[in-house]
């Protein structure tokens, strides 16, 4: 039975595809930055799943100690892991920093998924085909990246595109670790929840809910990529429901913007990995 990572499974889209994962049998492992929280969840996940094969460990991405702790914690139990998905992202409306001083739209939706994949290569290499599964968003399509001023520390602080331009990095860090993947078993899709309402959008003004589909929906597009046959073997593709969006802004399938990205992003992940 596969070995599943799934991150930010406390909450919304990734607790309803961890639910499916347990459904289906599959041992799941996900972060927490609140143990109590977790401990509640892995309860009626294990209840409500019957499947007793679910583990939260403490991984705060807003700490890219944390992350690498929570690498640590997953090798020590797991010889190898089958699939990850890098779900767990923020929405901070206002300037915060991670515990590395880092602006935390960047640090928590890029730097921690980054990171975290990185750690767990040598464990997905031992999985027979491993698949890593990032989560973007249609909010890539504001074509928001500013590599010189990546954290938005020139100029007023705007939410909306640090968040944006943090959903573009999660695909044009798919595109480069679909380079570095090469001549491996591992392939790398990046997927869009769709608008789902869940407490992602906790720091906003008040949104019309009427008729926005609920997490359940939203962890379709995640569980196609991490389960579906049709995905056997496929890199690149940006997934929504269970199929291809070819609706991919330009900025996104530049490969000299991946490249890029990546060296800065190692640059701030040099002493982590
Ligand atoms: N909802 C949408 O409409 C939508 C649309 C496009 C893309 N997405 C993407 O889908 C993913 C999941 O979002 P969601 O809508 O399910 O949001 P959510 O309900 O707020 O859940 C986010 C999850 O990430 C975890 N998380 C947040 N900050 C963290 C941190 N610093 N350290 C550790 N864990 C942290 C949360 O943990 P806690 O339980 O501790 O808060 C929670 O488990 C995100 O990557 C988001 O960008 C969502």
């Amino acid at each position: 039975m596969k070995t599943i990572v799934i991150t930010g499974a406390t909450a919304g889209i990734g607790k309803e595809v961890a639910k499916v994962l347990a459904q289906r049998g599959f041992t799941v492992i996900s972060n927490a930055r609140n143990l109590n929280k977790a401990a509640q969840v892995k309860q009626q996940l294990v209840q409500e799943t019957g499947n007793p094969n679910v583990h939260f460990y403490e991984g705060d991405f807003s700490n890219l100690e944390s992350v690498q702790q929570f690498a640590q914690a997953v090798a020590k139990q797991f010889p190898a892991v089958d699939v990850l998905i890098n779900n767990a992202g923020t929405w901070e409306m206002e300037r915060k920093n991670s515990q590395q001083g880092i602006e935390m739209n960047f640090a928590v939706n890029h730097l921690a998924p980054m990171l975290l994949t990185l750690l767990l290569l040598p464990l997905l290499k031992k999985a027979p085909n491993a698949r890593i599964v990032n989560t973007s968003s249609g909010a890539h399509r504001r074509n928001i990246l500013l590599f010189d001023d990546i954290e938005f520390k020139n100029q007023p602080y705007n939410g909306v595109a640090t968040y944006s331009q943090s959903k573009l990095c999660n695909i044009l860090f798919s595109l480069q670790l679909q380079e570095e993947l090469k001549g491996t078993n591992m392939t790398v899709n990046t997927v869009h929840p769709g608008i789902v309402q869940t407490d992602l959008f906790k720091n906003m003004e008040t949104r019309n809910w009427n008729n926005t589909p609920n997490a359940a929906q939203g962890a379709r597009s995640a569980l196609y990529a991490a389960l579906s046959p049709q995905m056997e073997g496929i890199s690149g593709k940006y997934i929504y429901l269970e199929q291809e969006d070819p609706n991919l802004s330009p900025m996104a399938t530049n490969k000299q913007y991946a490249q890029q990205l990546w060296n800065v992003s190692l640059q701030y992940l040099k002493n982590y990995c």
